[in-house]
């Protein structure tokens, strides 16, 4: 079947992924990626796509209603996959109110665009939202984030993308807006911004800079390999049964501290360091307020339903990562200069 797609965010970590996925899988869907190239998001990361008949970049704010609305008359999509998104935690602690702008209008924006467009024609019509494990809260030493587990976000970016689930809910209640949402578990690959934790550390591990440990280390996330959020996404995007909420993870739980230890070891190999060379670098600093302690994913709901599991270890996609960021050097330095700087030297003084 011939669909067009609109993935918003494609230019971001996961959002390449997907992209890419799609794309190559799916030659005859087009597929239209729609990004306002935020300091997150980067063309660079879909270079080996862009000339694929199949893809088309757009450049433009979710924000803009004028814009999204003009957009979505002339390519008509009959399916939307949103992504885009403010996504990092620090940045949401300094600046809130663009994490509302974003997260909130900009996911009400389209969701009222998809439902002026297809008015009485929107069965089978499908706006798929991708969300966060973060909107759950946080976990105690036990336990799991199930889909029913209640919403308790604890900071500006998981208030703000909770505040997105719930209006995509709401549409599909009030207006028959055929929906999907998914809520992940934290994810590192490639293309992922060095300012989240996996990529940051592999950076100032090359450079021989500290490495920031937040308060005690002992903060524990469920970690999943990109990729294989990108093929659940796809899953979840031809087969999960409407207005459904499906879990990702990783089966996957580390301790900061733990992950930061594996990491300076296997970075150490990768750059023929003397083993215990890059925990030397290991700095703890003050905590990040309101520092959820636990996430963790009980993700046997898309297992049993859709039989998605992941295909990699975490150590096989840690290295994958590493092996990635040591040989692109030029995506790394690309990324890490201008207003990079300015950021790090705030957050970290
Ligand atoms: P990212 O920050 O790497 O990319 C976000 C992308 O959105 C960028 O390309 C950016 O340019 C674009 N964007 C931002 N504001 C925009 C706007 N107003 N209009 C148009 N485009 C805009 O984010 P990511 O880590 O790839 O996360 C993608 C999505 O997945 C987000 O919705 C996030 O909440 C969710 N998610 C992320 C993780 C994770 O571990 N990174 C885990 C679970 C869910
Ligand atoms: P991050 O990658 O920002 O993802 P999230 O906050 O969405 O889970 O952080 C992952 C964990 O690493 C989190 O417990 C905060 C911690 N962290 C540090 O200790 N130092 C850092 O410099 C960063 C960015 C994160």
């Amino acid at each position: 079947m011939k669909r067009r797609i609109i993935i918003t965010g494609g230019a971001g970590f996961i959002g390449s992924h997907v992209v890419r996925l799609f794309v190559n899988k799916y030659p005859n869907y087009q597929i239209i990626n729609l990004d306002s190239l935020t300091y997150a998001g980067n063309l660079m990361n879909l270079a080996d796509i862009e000339d694929k008949e199949n893809y088309k970049f757009i450049k433009g704010d979710i924000t803009d209603e004028i814009f999204v609305n003009h957009l979505f008359e002339t390519e008509k999509p009959d399916g939307i996959i949103h992504l885009a998104a403010e996504s990092h935690v620090d940045r949401s602690i300094s600046d809130p109110l663009a994490f509302a702008k974003t997260n909130i209008l900009g996911t009400m924006i389209l969701l009222n665009a998809f439902k002026d467009l297809w008015k009485n024609n929107i069965d089978d019509k499908l706006f798929y939202h991708i969300s966060t494990d973060e909107v759950y809260g946080s976990l105690g030493s036990e336990g799991l984030f199930e889909e029913t587990t209640p919403y308790s976000p604890n900071s500006p970016y998981s208030a703000s993308k909770a505040s997105s689930d719930h209006f995509v809910r709401a549409y599909g209640e009030t207006y028959n807006l055929p929906y999907l949402i998914s809520n992940c578990s934290n994810n590192y690959g490639s293309y992922q911004f060095p300012e989240k934790l996996i990529p940051l550390f592999i950076n100032n591990i090359i450079h021989n800079k500290a490495l920031p440990v937040y308060g005690d280390g002992n903060y524990t996330r469920d970690w999943l390999y990109v990729i294989d959020h990108a093929i659940a996404i796809d899953l979840i995007f031809h087969k999960g049964k409407l207005t459904e909420t499906y879990n990702i993870g990783g089966f996957n739980e580390w301790k900061n501290i733990d992950l930061v230890k594996l990491l300076c070891s296997q970075m150490d190999t990768k750059l023929n360091r003397k083993q215990g060379a890059s925990e030397t670098l290991i700095t703890y600093v003050k905590d990040r307020p309101g520092h959820d302690l636990r996430y963790a994913i009980d993700a046997s709901k898309i297992s049993k339903e859709l039989g998605w599991k992941p295909t990699v270890t975490f150590e096989e996609g840690l290295t994958k990562t590493i092996d990635w960021y040591v040989s692109n050097a030029d995506w790394l330095n690309n990324v890490t200069s201008g207003d990079y700087l300015k950021y790090y030297n705030k957050q970290y003084q």
